[in-house]
């Protein structure tokens, strides 16, 4: 039997669904129930009625659908898809940036480990990540891990925002001579980056998006070309759903090697042995439930 033949079978057999995030590689993104943003894939795996969800992206977003939906298995092909930027920060290293500011709030971007959602009073993703500062009713914000999309944000609040150190080590090979070099020979094409690239890209760029975002703009622009500053995999979408248009990769080196961990047989190894089931202790989870939940309660700003 085929893999994909395989796998539809063994979804049935588990009651089970798939979900990956945009930047899978194409034949995952192509068995998914649903693909989507962190956002997106966070309101899905609260909404599905499955018993088990294959969560084929990297380890806080896993982590984040087992947060949300206790009562169901949430399973994870490769356990060593990891973000590195998630790792950049600590509960413990977020603690002592707390008592540095005890008046301000802590906003974490989604790719935190629980124990730093543990830790924050509100989680937010690169699609809403304005909308959840300007919500709140402190004036001071303490915005970790990614620095470039703090910075981002600084720029659309009269918040002070206080940033980490953190970066994506993907969105930053990423570079403007790139971005320029293309808009030279594409000099109609439409730039669109994310949020995690380097300020001198974002400054650019003609919208600034979450993937999903990038998805809907794309669809809905009268533009035919677009020059897309983030990890390559958004463009098997991108492509996909509209074949009429014209999608120029902002760097050809956006390549995420832990999103692209996850292959068909992983998925199959992962309903066939019930692995890898992602555990949280239960005192963490229950508070980071609440930073999710508050994010959710934001809803979408892109
Ligand atoms: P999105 O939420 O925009 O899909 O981004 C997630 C991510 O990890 C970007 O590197
Ligand atoms: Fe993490 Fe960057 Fe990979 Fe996204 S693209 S999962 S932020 S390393």
């Amino acid at each position: 039997m085929d893999e994909v033949k395989r796998i539809k079978q063994l979804k049935k057999e588990r009651n089970a669904i798939i979900l990956a995030h945009n930047y899978q590689r194409g034949e995952v993104q192509d068995i998914a129930d649903f693909v989507g943003d962190s956002f997106g894939l966070s309101q899905k795996a609260v909404d599905s009625g499955a018993e088990t969800i294959v969560f084929c992206g990297v380890d806080f977003m896993a982590e984040s659908a087992a947060i949300l939906n206790p009562e169901k298995t949430v399973l994870m092909p490769e356990t060593s898809a990891q973000c590195p930027m998630a790792a950049m920060i600590t509960p413990a290293s977020l603690k002592l940036e707390k008592k540095k500011y005890p008046d301000a709030a802590v906003v974490c971007y989604v790719n935190t480990p629980a124990s730093v959602k543990a830790e924050s009073d509100i989680c937010c993703t690169s699609a809403n990540a304005i909308k959840v500062v300007n919500a709140l009713p402190e004036n001071e914000i303490i915005f970790v891990p990614d620095r470039n999309l703090a910075l981002f944000v600084s720029a659309h609040t009269t918040k002070k925002i206080i940033p980490w150190n953190g970066y994506c080590p993907t969105h930053h090979l990423i570079l403007p001579g790139d971005i320029l070099l293309e808009k030279e020979e594409h000099p109609d094409a439409q730039i669109l980056v994310h949020p995690e690239c380097r300020p001198d890209v974002v400054s650019l760029a003609d919208q600034v998006l979450s993937t999903a975002g990038m998805l809907k703009y794309a669809k809905q622009s009268g533009s035919r070309e677009f020059i897309i500053g983030t990890e390559l995999g958004l463009l098997h979408r991108l492509r996909k759903e509209n074949p009429d248009k014209i999608f120029i990769p902002g760097s050809k080196y956006a390549v995420c090697p832990n999103m692209k961990m996850n292959t068909l047989g992983s998925i199959i190894r992962a309903l066939e042995n019930n692995e890898h089931i992602i555990k949280i202790p239960e005192d963490i989870r229950i508070k980071a439930k609440k930073s999710l939940d508050r994010m959710l309660e934001v809803g979408r700003g892109d």
